[in-house]
């Protein structure tokens, strides 16, 4: 007998002119971990923001079917109060406010009319202590790296009781160990009667995880089946309606001039100036060369990086070499006079400016050489952000449209396609692939693999191992703030990169 909880039937949505869903149908039984996949701007997201209350019912067309009643949200809360919630790709938590707030905002509980603190804490320690025992509901949001926020937005959904939790992308920025707990917990629930839909770019984790795979793309549905009957390479087919050419490694390189130097660099954190972040790491660089930074979050990779590009938020010492020539980057304009790009993880803080049209944001890093006297050429900006979307094979409505109407993973080339325009020297690229989906992966990869054939080194941060082992000629592991050594060529394999991340 089919326990059919939910039902979702012929779902229509448009933005303005781009129709994002073209009649989806979907069904959940009670207990099932689906696994939704598509490529990026396939309309996941969208799909899921309707279930989720996000869009209310007027801006849609189609039915949402609970225990087979016709239901519909006017908001997410109506959502929730039914027993829907959602993890959304773009961490939503309010940055001045602590775990524990955001986690109960909106809902704090109450004893005698008065916040009952001491409950909402011992509760939120709770969830935490399964998911991430190191983080203290006390902390503000702001003082946490991505990772723990993203636990967070997971803690604060599951915490609210309900039959059907979807994930957009959970671990985008988690690591394997995160994971790991995380697939541990969505199954825990599982066994608790819960159903959850999940979103993911990492087929691994859907086979390790789901029952059911539907896959959409332009806004249909392709296919929909047991995850047992599915191979990865069914799945990828059906996502983006060929087969993939598979990415070899660059096999041509040779170790050319020392291009970069890094010397020395120590760091020390902005909240707790007696912690280290990075501690006296030096490096060198390659005309031509991919090198990889390996480590697990916290290793201090990004702190390394961005003390170099002078945009870290501590103190820090340390000097940086371009040729032999001794820099002074205090700032990105710095960098970028010096030729040194830094694409940074978190593209919502850093790597785009919202509101703003897709053009104006791909163009950004180079406004000066497309302006005369303070006058943008606004045909040169057009030309310009179009060949990136081009060779980037970018998703978009309309170049006028704000960046923010994007997909998270067509967002993601857009702040990738804007550093490439600098044209720089050394390009350093902070978990570049984070939320892409595997054709695009495969684009940008391609295009990383150019531009270091044409001269420029590439500096590749990144948690997913199966990224940095096929596209690094060289890798650098760090853990715990210190350079812990480096492979180069045959010897970059998962199980030395892991035993030096683990600093053995
Ligand atoms: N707020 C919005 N305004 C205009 N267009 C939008 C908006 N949100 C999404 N779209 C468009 O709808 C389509 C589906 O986007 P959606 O975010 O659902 O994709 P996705 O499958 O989640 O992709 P990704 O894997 O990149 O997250 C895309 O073409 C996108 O540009
Ligand atoms: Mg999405």
């Amino acid at each position: 007998m089919k326990n059919i909880i939910l039902e979702m039937i012929d779902i229509h949505k448009s933005f303005g002119n781009t129709k994002a869903l073209s009649g989806i149908s979907l069904s959940l039984e009670k207990g099932d971990i689906l696994g939704l996949c598509g490529e990026n701007g396939a309309g996941k997201s969208t799909l899921m923001k309707i279930l989720s209350g996000v869009y209310p019912k007027s801006t849609y067309e189609g039915d949402i079917l609970i225990n087979n009643q016709k239901i519909s949200f006017k908001n997410t809360v109506d959502a929730e109060k039914n027993g829907i919630a959602i993890i959304h790709q773009e961490l939503n938590l309010v940055p001045n406010m602590t775990v524990m707030e955001n986690i109960w905002l909106g809902r704090y509980l109450t004893k005698f009319g008065k916040l009952n603190k001491d409950k909402m804490n011992k509760e939120t320690r709770m969830f935490c202590k399964g998911l991430a025992p190191h983080i203290d509901p006390t902390s503000k949001i702001k003082d946490l790296s991505t990772a723990e926020r993203q636990i967070v937005e997971i803690i604060k959904a599951i915490s609210k009781d309900v039959k059907i939790l979807i994930f957009d992308e959970p671990t985008s920025s988690l690591t394997e160990v995160e994971t790991k707990k995380l697939i541990t917990l969505i199954k825990d629930l599982q066994a608790l009667g819960v159903t959850s839909v999940y979103i993911s770019h990492k087929l691994n984790e859907i086979f390790e995880l789901t029952n059911k795979v539907a896959v959409i793309r332009d806004g249909k549905s392709i296919g929909y089946d047991s995850t047992e009957n599915l191979t990865e390479n069914k799945i990828i087919s059906m996502m983006v309606g060929r087969d993939l050419e598979t990415l070899s490694k660059k096999q041509d390189y040779k170790p050319g001039k020392i291009v970069f130097e890094a010397k020395e660099y120590t760091a020390y954190s902005s909240q707790n100036p007696n912690i280290k972040t990075v501690d006296n790491a030096s490096f060198c660089l390659y005309e031509g060369e991919i090198l990889g930074f390996s480590g697990l979050i916290g290793a201090g990779r990004t702190e390394l990086m961005t003390c170099i590009y002078g945009v870290y938020d501590g103190k820090y010492t340390g000097k940086s070499y371009l040729y032999d020539k001794l820099l002074n980057i205090n700032n990105p304009q710095d960098a970028i006079n010096n030729h040194i790009t830094y694409v940074p993880e978190e593209r919502k803080l850093h790597g785009i400016i919202a509101n703003q049209k897709i053009s104006s944001n791909i163009t950004l890093s180079i406004l000066k050489q497309i302006s005369k006297k303070g006058i943008l050429n606004l045909d040169l900006e057009k030309k310009l952000a179009q060949e990136v979307i081009k060779d980037l094979k970018i998703k978009i409505p309309s170049l006028e449209s704000p960046i923010s109407a994007l997909s998270g993973g067509n967002q993601q080339k857009c702040v990738i396609g804007k550093n490439l325009l600098i044209k720089p020297k050394i390009l350093i690229l902070d978990e570049p692939t984070r939320g892409v989906d595997v054709g695009a992966k495969f684009e940008i990869y391609k295009y990383i693999n150019q531009i270091a054939k044409d001269g420029c080194s590439v500096i590749i941060v990144s948690s997913e191992l199966p990224e940095i082992i096929n596209m690094s000629n060289r890798v650098i592991i760090m853990s715990e703030g210190k350079i812990q050594g480096e492979l180069v060529d045959e010897a970059i394999t998962q199980e030395a990169i892991m035993n030096l991340g683990i600093g053995s």
